[in-house]
């Protein structure tokens, strides 16, 4: 059976949902490269130690083994993407991808009789940055599309397992957009929401490395004032990270550390040679800076097209900076959802069933 799922290939983190399943899965989108491990004590979950090997054609090295998402995080060589990288094009998006949609397949399901590969095929619907969409949406599309395989190696609950994870469908669609036709629709794709359905609305998705400036008309994405701009929170959380490491000697190992301890408001570190320090205020400036740039942004582009009737600020760094940018918004009104970062993926997989239910797949 094919099973039709929404994948956000986030710079953060990558995000899917399965249609049917409830919960979408989560993975930080950060790799470094796999070894045998010690293991000294073996983790309570799957995606606390993602050791794979992944052969696919479409990846530059195939055949590699890898350390995916938690397990690369503490890791001295680990990768997170920078803003030079092209996720349509990117290796490590990828493989980050693949290991998200084989972990999908089989998760909580035991193995089957006889063990051998498994094999689970893919409708998927995803999306690209509104600048980006244009040159690349078909390479990406390409790049997803085919035959892709996965061992799990030292994983917990799945070591031995193979995957063949076939994509037979990519439906690519743009950042932010997806997010709005999520708000606006119900799951049976019906519309639930008039205005946003019917009306002008401008978007701010905030992502990890970029930012997208959809405008929707009656749910068609405008061609002469979307845009988007090359940054995100990420360019924000490393100039932090920089900062700490100068002022305070303290390193943090990687981003998502960092992010993590500012969602749990815990803003002292421990100095070597004893004593603590507190980053807060550090984190201020520069999410205050970064709150007054969007502002900026959006005041500028709301002026240059007034019928938008409303704004939305959505992904992740909406949530991390909503305060600050409500702060510096003052008087102008914007729009904010709960759990910002999944709405595009939830937009994904109701595009995907919407064109699923369209058009026959090709079979082979
Ligand atoms: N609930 C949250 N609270 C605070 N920060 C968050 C939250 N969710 C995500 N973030 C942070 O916001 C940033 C953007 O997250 P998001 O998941 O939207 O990025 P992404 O989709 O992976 O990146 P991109 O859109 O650039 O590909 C990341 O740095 C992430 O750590
Ligand atoms: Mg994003």
């Amino acid at each position: 059976m094919i099973k039709i799922a929404g994948i956000d290939i986030g710079n953060d983190s990558v995000k899917v949902v399965v249609d049917g399943s409830p919960r979408p899965i989560l993975i930080p989108s950060i790799v470094s490269p796999g070894y045998d491990r010690h293991i000294l004590q073996e983790e309570d979950s799957p995606l606390k130690a993602l050791d794979v090997q992944i052969r696919s054609p479409k990846l530059k090295k195939s055949n590699q083994r890898y350390f995916v998402g938690l397990l690369a995080m503490e890791d001295q060589d680990n990768s997170e993407l920078e803003e030079t990288d092209n996720k349509a094009t990117s290796d490590q998006s990828l493989v980050v991808a693949l290991t998200a949609l084989a972990y999908a397949a089989i998760a909580g399901q035991s193995h089957p009789v006889g063990g051998g590969l498994e094999e689970v095929e893919y409708i998927i619907g995803t999306g690209l940055p509104v600048r980006s969409y244009v040159a690349f949406h078909r390479a990406f599309e390409e790049r997803l599309v085919g035959e892709h395989e996965v061992a799990f190696l030292s994983t917990p609950e799945l070591h031995g397992r193979t995957v063949r994870v076939i994509i037979r469908r990519a439906v690519v669609s743009v950042e932010g957009a997806a997010a709005l036709y999520h708000l606006a629709t119900n799951d049976q794709l019906q519309v639930k929401n008039e205005e946003l359905h019917g009306g002008c609305i401008g978007i701010c998705e905030i992502g990890a490395l970029t930012t997208d400036f959809p405008v929707v008309k009656r749910m068609n994405i405008d061609n002469q004032f979307s845009t988007g701009e090359q940054f995100g929170l990420a360019t924000y959380l490393d100039s932090i990270i920089r900062e700490v490491e100068d002022r305070f000697g303290y390193r943090f190992p990687s981003r998502t550390k960092l992010i993590g301890r500012i969602r749990n408001r815990e803003f002292t570190v421990q100095r070597v040679g004893e004593g603590k320090a507190d980053i807060r205020p550090i984190v201020d400036v520069y999410f205050g800076r970064a709150a007054q740039k969007l502002v900026d942004l959006i005041r500028k582009r709301w002026k240059k097209y007034p019928d938008i009737e409303c704004f939305y600020v959505l992904g992740g760094g909406a949530s991390a900076l909503r305060s600050y940018i409500v702060e510096a918004a003052g008087d102008m009104r914007l729009r904010f959802e709960e759990d910002s970062e999944l709405l595009n993926v939830h937009g994904y997989l109701k595009l995907a069933k919407s064109k699923a239910g369209q058009m026959p797949v090709a079979q082979d």
